[in-house]
């Protein structure tokens, strides 16, 4: 039995937000005393690949919302991550919704959170991404202040482009979190141009990738929408998916009702679903990050199946602990 499955029931036997800041304090504190005595883990290798510019060295990534503040990069970094993603981040500080906002699925290795956003800013983490030691690819995940009017989302979205441009290797747009008032309404399509228009402005002639964070909750005519625009406006990646807001897959869950968006296993068929869909409607002009419900190497490799170049995962790192990396990346090493 591995270190985290022993320790589990201990973090689960907290409340979800304390466990999950606990957990990552032990992770540190862990890999602080094994560089201390000379010995570090050792994560397997696997075949690294180039896309839109960036060279991971493997295929697997921290999704967005694990490490909001970017205090943890290079000990998430030493569980064996090609890339990590960090934020999301907003131009100003916030504390993020009302506790509780973090609710843990257990029986159905789900989670549902209305977190909005808590964060300390572009500010602060920006300099954190730049103090980093991990060598692997940063992504920088930016999103709006839970106090901007709609009409000046897009100055929110510039302001933390600004600040990152010149530390993270990508930039990450979410317009896709359920938890902040009418960000879903910036999948349309007039805002979207708008907005890319201004930050391929901003970035100028500088080589950063720019992808943009997706809805599962789409229907088709949207999805084929956001396909076209990506394309049209040459955006780097798609990373599907955010979290869904939908409960068809946890139906009479007695949590089934707390607001929020849905993420771990009951999600993995919808996101795959909109992965093979974007595949198809891109073809291989864009790249297509694949997130949502992947719990295990063999979740990874459906994933990769569906159609996506890189695949992320969160609430799997929950449940299963950095084994579920090591997996992964022992099985693209047999592969390779
Ligand atoms: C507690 C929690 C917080 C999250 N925060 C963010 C966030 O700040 N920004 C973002 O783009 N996605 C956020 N997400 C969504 C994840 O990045 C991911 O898209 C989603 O959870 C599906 O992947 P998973 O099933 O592997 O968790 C969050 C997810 C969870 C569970």
């Amino acid at each position: 039995m591995n270190s985290y499955r022993l320790a589990r029931p201990f973090l689960f036997a907290l409340d979800t937000e304390t466990s999950h800041a606990v957990g990552l304090r032990s992770f540190q504190l862990l890999r602080t005393l094994q560089q201390c005595v000379g010995l570090e883990g050792r994560v397997p290798e696997a075949s690294p690949v180039e896309l839109f510019g960036l060279k991971f060295a493997n295929r697997i990534g921290l999704a967005a919302g694990a490490d909001k503040n970017a205090q943890y990069i290079d000990t998430l970094g030493g569980m064996g991550f090609g890339f990590i993603e960090v934020g999301t981040m907003t131009p100003l500080p916030q504390p993020g919704r009302d506790k509780p906002r973090l609710f843990r699925l257990q029986d159905q290795q789900a989670l549902i959170n209305r977190m909005g956003f808590p964060n300390e800013g572009v500010e602060i983490i920006a300099s954190r991404i730049e103090r980093r030691t991990y060598s692997g690819i940063v992504g920088a995940n930016i999103s709006v202040n839970a106090a901007t009017p709609v009409e000046r989302f897009t100055d929110d979205f510039v302001t933390c482009f600004r600040r990152v441009r010149d530390t993270a290797d990508y930039v990450a747009i979410n317009i896709s979190s359920p938890n902040t008032k009418n960000l879903r309404d910036m999948h349309d399509e007039a805002r979207l141009r708008e907005l890319f228009t201004r930050l391929v402005a901003e970035r100028g002639q500088k080589a950063l990738p720019i992808l943009m964070k997706i809805s599962p909750d789409l229907d088709e005519h949207q999805l084929a929408e956001m396909a076209r625009l990506a394309l049209d406006l040459r955006v780097d990646g798609l990373i599907a998916t955010n979290t869904t807001v939908g409960r068809s897959a946890i139906p009479n869950h007695p949590q089934a009702s707390e607001a929020g968006g849905l993420s771990g296993r009951p999600l993995f068929a919808l996101a795959a679903q909109t992965v093979t869909r974007l595949r198809t409607l891109v073809g291989s002009r864009v790249a297509i990050v694949g997130v949502g419900g992947i719990l295990s190497a063999d979740d990874y490799a459906r994933m990769r199946d569906a159609g996506a170049d890189l695949v992320q995962v969160y609430t799997g790192l929950v449940y299963q602990g950095p084994a579920l990396v090591r997996e992964i990346l022992q099985r693209e090493r047999r592969k390779a």
